[in-house]
């Protein structure tokens, strides 16, 4: 990978190298930087382009800061959670209970009490016995819970191996063979308003014609299920999944593509009625807050070992594992090289001081020439980076968080 990678980065369309001499200069230990601006963009890039019928709920997962939670609140975004302490992050962050979402397959007793207290938009209920159990709690407190049915469908998000008789075995959701039985179900249930539908089924795309359709068959489900059980939908969540280029060869996804050909879909007399008073939810995590991030580490030592160079840095797995752990290199660049305008590039394995060997950045990155104490910064991991990582594994300090505007 170049590392003239950085030329198209968002994160450095908005800040030089140079802008950043101040953390580079006085580092101190391994942290991740934040671009507001680059946040505000993706969110805004998307909120332009989606018909109004779409509505954006920031999938708190991928980060939560409170700082990321705070912007996006304010710029009208709502917020897709996924346990208790997501939900109380939210509320905190100022997000109004009805533009706040629950998921996950395996709510606990309490987290599903808190949320009915909470007045939540909706809780997408992932099994019958989850079902049941909303009932009871809402009985024992005399409310009323709007859910929305989360289904493991039998496409996929895209063009590919579409109506292919099932996705598989999946924890997430109810598979739609058993969807009929739950909406007998949830009928009879004094305490339950099903809203509507959730398919969540899968990420990183960077295809908009896949995405669209996805939502395409998300919005055909939510039809013949409303039709065949008579039942008047609000909302439809059509998942995230909205993906961003980790390396050269990957595209910016084109979110204008998609908000127009989703336009014709909604004046399409076919769709048209159906969706007159539907709010169509997408709750994108990566989309608005991956492109933000840079995560600082400084070289250490430099080495050789079997002939391959290796950097060996401060920080490691312990603040940022998803390169391992998914397999995905993410653009590496030495930011104090970059300085120094040094010419020459090399081939590295970067490395961290957790011991074990999984403890890697990159087995292959090609990175101007590096001395010790040379600043690394590692691209793209606003998403899935701080909270995903494994922070007590040999007792390092956590990382610091930093935003720039
Ligand atoms: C239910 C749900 N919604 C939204 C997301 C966000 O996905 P992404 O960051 O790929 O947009 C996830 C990711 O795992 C998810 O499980």
């Amino acid at each position: 990978m170049s590392e003239y990678w950085s030329d198209n980065n968002p994160f450095f369309k908005v800040n030089k190298i140079e802008d950043l001499s101040i953390f580079i200069n006085n580092y101190s230990s391994p942290c991740y930087i934040y671009s507001r601006k680059v946040i505000a963009d993706q969110y805004n890039n998307l909120r332009n382009s989606l018909p109004e019928k779409f509505s954006i709920f920031y999938a708190q997962k991928s980060n939560p800061n409170p700082e990321i939670l705070g912007l996006l609140n304010s710029l009208h975004a709502g917020c897709d959670t996924a346990s208790l302490g997501e939900v109380k992050s939210a509320l905190d962050a100022g997000f109004a209970p009805d533009r706040i979402m629950m998921t996950g397959p395996a709510k606990t007793e309490k987290e599903l009490r808190f949320a009915i207290q909470s007045n939540l938009l909706s809780v997408n209920v992932e099994s019958l016995q989850e079902l049941m159990l909303i009932d009871k709690i809402c009985s024992e407190l005399g409310k009323k819970q709007k859910v929305l049915i989360r289904i493991n469908p039998k496409f996929e998000a895209g063009e590919k191996n579409r109506i292919i008789g099932g996705m598989g075995v999946s924890k997430f959701g109810i598979d739609i063979d058993f969807i009929p039985e739950v909406f007998r179900q949830a009928k009879s249930l004094g305490n339950i308003e099903i809203k509507g539908i959730h398919i969540f089924n899968s990420s990183q795309i960077l295809d908009w014609n896949r995405i669209y359709l996805n939502i395409k068959d998300v919005i055909d489900t939510a039809i013949n299920f409303s039709k065949e059980h008579n039942l008047e939908f609000d909302l439809i969540d059509a998942g995230g999944g909205l993906g961003i280029p980790y390396s050269e060869n990957e595209n910016f996804l084109d979110t204008e593509k998609l908000g127009n050909n989703l336009q014709d879909l909604i004046n399409n007399p076919k769709y048209k009625d159906f969706l007159l008073r539907k709010n169509i939810i997408l709750e994108p995590g990566r989309f608005l807050s991956g492109l933000s991030g840079i995560y600082l580490t400084k070289v250490l030592y430099t080495k050789e070992s079997c002939g391959k160079k290796i950097l060996l840095t401060d920080g490691g797995i312990h603040h940022l594992i998803r390169p391992v752990l998914i397999g995905q290199n993410h653009p590496i660049i030495n930011l104090s090289a970059a300085l120094r305008g040094a010419e020459k590039s090399t081939e590295y394995i970067i490395a961290g001081p957790l011991c074990t060997s999984l403890d890697e950045f990159s087995g292959n990155a090609v990175l101007k020439e590096a001395i010790p104490g040379d600043i690394l910064a590692i691209l793209n991991t606003g998403a899935y980076g701080y909270t995903e990582s494994m922070p007590l594994f040999l007792s390092h300090s956590p990382a610091t968080e930093i935003f720039i505007d």
